[in-house]
């Protein structure tokens, strides 16, 4: 561990652990959390249909925005003109930047990868772009992010044992010039991302490769990327051990409330998704009994609440007819309400597991949260 890292005051402690799960809290530059955490994707600046205040009022502690996003629209160097990302989007709480490479890789045309970086053009406009290790780094410091992620390279599913290993070396190269690149901060991270696939030994070598260097946190990265549910639970429980366990884990980008359960179990502390946020905007709810489609005909004439468990604005004051309506219609605040509601049963489902985790019943906790999501769509 560097001088730097050790008089920062980015801190990872735990409070209990119930078998490999660990309920703890993290300390930044802009305010605690509070793990295991979920945190809202907020992609373009925006956790989108939501006020951050409202973010705030379902228990989210910290919020992610995303490199790539934000370098294309409405620029880096902007937004640090304007008091960098928090400021801007007026979220006072700590910012977690994904670094870019991901997004490249999903979003962009005409993308071309080398030893430096990768080339790419915008999904919005076509124009030509460059990222390279130094420039996420750079980018992530212009938008003030209290987590800064290393550079990587998400391997694809499926592939072959060499490809993973030449996808893996490659972000583990990134991850030093990453490392190099930061400029170490009290209360700011820099967290590595493990890579190497579904195959064990790669994964190692990579946690290997990252603890050597040094990172306030370590994410999983490359799961949830279409390998089937097992691989990932295998690959995490692999994984998960090795990491030292003074550090935050993170795993990204997953995922359903049940992935998430099963990941705690294994020792992870945080997650991000799309999929409360993305789902409200299609109509789409989590309950405690399974997800409902509020475009369902069925909830026409419903004057129940969508969830009687749940104390959000969406289900305190509407009724399943209502939303069935705003859905039908169009109208803005169908989204707004479900996405609401989602990142509430999100929130809820965190604070259940600490609660468990902190009161050594997370067995029983995963034996009836888990079957009730295992009802599917009701
Ligand atoms: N989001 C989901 N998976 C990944 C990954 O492997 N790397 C990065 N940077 N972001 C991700
Ligand atoms: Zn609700």
């Amino acid at each position: 561990m560097t001088d730097a890292a050790t008089a920062s005051l980015f801190r990872y402690t735990y409070l209990a652990t119930d078998g490999a799960a660990r309920l703890g809290r993290v300390e930044t530059a802009h305010g605690p959390i509070d793990t295991p955490a979920f945190m809202p994707v907020g992609t373009a600046g925006t956790v989108k249909a939501m006020r951050p205040e409202q973010v705030a009022e379902t228990g989210a502690q910290i919020v992610l925005g995303n490199t790539y996003h934000l370098m294309l629209r409405p620029g880096a160097e902007r937004i640090a003109r304007l008091g960098g990302l928090r400021r801007f989007m007026n979220w006072p709480g700590p910012v977690l930047t994904d670094s870019g490479g991901f997004q490249v890789m999903s979003l962009s045309t005409l993308r071309k990868l080398d030893e430096d970086g990768v080339t790419f053009q915008s999904h919005i406009d076509g124009s030509r772009h460059r990222l390279t290790p130094e420039r996420s780094i750079e980018i992530q410091h212009l938008l003030g992010s209290t987590i800064t992620m290393a550079f990587d390279e998400c391997t694809p599913y499926p592939a072959t044992r060499d490809q993973a290993a030449e996808s893996m070396h490659l972000s583990m190269r990134w991850a030093k010039r990453s490392r190099a690149a930061f400029e170490q901060r009290n209360g700011y991270a820099l967290f590595g991302i493990v890579q190497g696939g579904v195959y064990e030994d790669l994964r190692r070598q990579s946690v290997d490769a990252l603890t050597d260097i040094g990172f306030d946190g370590y994410a999983i990265g490359g799961l949830a990327v279409g390998e089937p549910h097992d691989e990932m639970l295998r690959v995490l429980e692999s994984v998960t051990p090795l990491l030292p366990d003074d550090r935050p884990r993170y795993l990204m980008g997953v995922g359903r409330p049940q992935d998430i359960i099963a990941a705690v179990a294994r020792g992870v502390d945080l997650f991000d998704c799309v999929m409360p946020t993305r789902s409200g905007r299609t109509a789409q709810a989590f309950t405690r009994r399974g997800t409902v489609n509020l475009r369902n005909a069925r909830h026409a004439d419903d004057s129940r609440p969508l969830d009687e468990t749940c104390d959000c604005p969406c289900c305190r004051d509407y009724s399943r007819a209502y939303l069935h309506h705003l859905v039908k219609a169009g109208e803005m605040l169908g989204p707004m309400l479900l996405t609401a509601h989602n990142l509430q049963h999100y929130q809820d489902l965190m604070a259940g597991l600490r609660g468990a985790i902190g009161e050594g019943r997370l067995t029983a906790f995963l034996e009836t949260r888990g079957s009730e999501y295992a009802s599917g769509d009701i």
